[in-house]
């Protein structure tokens, strides 16, 4: 078994598999599946990492975790302990921060569709910064406020993200902040309202970007407009999902935003990154049981999940590197699907699983973000557990969603 796309506290001991310290079949049986599994020391240890990268470089910067990536008080604090900052969209992530116990001088609020309510709670707070994203947030913070809110302005870097199209916002046409040609226009009118206190500029490319190149010609382009005393640079780094994928590391990364930061908007800037994919992606594994083998035309593999907890393959076609655990045996090519009631809820197809049968355990690597997050109910599906392993011990984050919890919206 290829465990280079597990977490950092993942190991194999005598064919079994390990995370945290815990053996992954035990958990599976104290939890059951589908279940979200954290290497919760491998991911502070990652928090630590990307800080150390920025300011060691850049003394005067902030990581911002970028909470949509796995948003739940759970997470996200693990992380903001470690001394990073939280970029939330939404009301809901506002408050998974504010229960995280965070100094909301560190939480930065986005969305590019703020309702009055967001930006309300997010004055009352005292967030550090506000992300202006359209002319209407303009409207909004100043009728909402009663003193003066520090606030970024979004703009588009006109990067075209090398990148799936539905993870890349950098570009002109994008819905996500002002186009190159109005950025002027929107800076004096922020400038006119006095609620307004406007400290920089914000720009994000897209997601699972590979090439740093891209995050330089960002920079680059935020250089040809006014200077600022503050950049957030977003997110965006791409990560690792099958062995033979490539990725920058994270000093690689650091070293060459940091050195274009210096070059292009000098050494005394306030620097804020916004890593979600790269910050808890590689820290997290799904775990699911096998329910069924067909031997057809192809063998369908089908699990316990599918679609319901990891909308990623639907949505950007990602590649993943599912396995049969603790097993041994001769090698099977087949086609790992899930349980809901689409041909596209398919993970993988001609891919080799060890002799599949059913009650073996399945589980797919480097799905800890944007799986919880966007975890839905289709098929009357419950939304899994999250378990955090470390040291040996293996304890609930957030519990499986019930029956009751399903049906109790509706009132029938
Ligand atoms: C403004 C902003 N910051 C940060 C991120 C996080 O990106 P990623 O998870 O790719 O690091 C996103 C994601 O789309 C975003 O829109």
């Amino acid at each position: 078994m290829d465990l280079s796309v597990y977490p950092p506290n993942a190991a194999l001991d005598d064919g079994r598999l390990i995370l945290g310290g815990c053996r992954v079949a035990e958990v599976a049986d104290e939890f059951g599946t589908p279940a979200y599994l954290i290497d919760a020391a491998g991911l502070r240890a990652r928090a630590v990492a990307f800080q150390e990268a920025l300011t060691s470089r850049h003394p005067h910067s902030q990581v911002l975790f970028a909470s949509k990536s796995f948003p739940t008080p759970s997470v996200m604090g693990l992380i903001a302990d470690t001394g990073c900052g939280l970029d939330v969209a939404g009301l809901g992530e506002l408050l998974a921060a504010e229960r995280t116990g965070i100094d909301p001088s560190r939480v930065v609020l986005h969305g590019n569709a703020k309702s009055d309510a967001e930006i309300a709670k997010a004055i009352e707070m005292g967030v550090g910064y506000i992300v202006v994203d359209n002319l209407d947030d303009v409207v909004r913070i100043s009728r909402l406020a009663s003193e003066p809110v520090p606030v970024l302005l979004r703009v588009s870097p006109s990067v075209d993200a090398e990148t799936n199209p539905a993870m890349a916002t950098g570009h002109d046409t994008s819905k996500f902040g002002i186009p190159s040609h109005q950025i002027e226009d929107a800076i004096a009118q922020i400038r006119r309202e006095p609620m307004l206190d406007l400290r920089g500029l914000h720009a994000h490319v897209g997601s699972q970007i590979l090439n740093v190149d891209q995050f330089e010609q960002a920079i680059a382009s935020l250089a040809k407009l006014e200077r600022f005393d503050v950049y957030d640079v977003g997110g965006g780094l791409g990560i690792r999902y099958v062995p033979s994928d490539s990725a920058p590391t994270i000093d690689e990364y650091a070293e060459r935003l940091v050195s274009a930061v210096h070059q292009h908007l000098g050494t005394d800037v306030e620097l804020m990154i916004e890593p979600g994919r790269s910050m808890v992606g590689p820290n997290g594994i799904t775990l699911y049981r096998v329910v069924t083998v067909k031997r057809g035309v192809r063998t369908h593999v089908a699990v316990d999940g599918g679609m319901g907890d990891n909308l990623e393959v639907s949505l950007y076609g990602q590649p993943f590197d599912p396995a049969i655990i603790d097993k041994s045996g001769r090698l099977e090519v087949c086609d790992v699907v899930g349980r809901h009631c689409e041909s596209g809820d398919t993970f993988v197809t001609g891919h080799a699983l060890v002799e599949p049968a059913v009650g073996d355990l399945l589980v797919i690597p480097a799905t800890g973000a944007y799986t919880f997050t966007m975890s839905n109910n289709y098929n009357g599906a419950l939304r899994p557990p999250v378990v955090f392993c470390e040291d040996g011990s293996a304890r609930v984050a957030v519990r499986r969603e019930t029956y009751e919890e399903l049906l109790g919206r509706d009132l029938r």
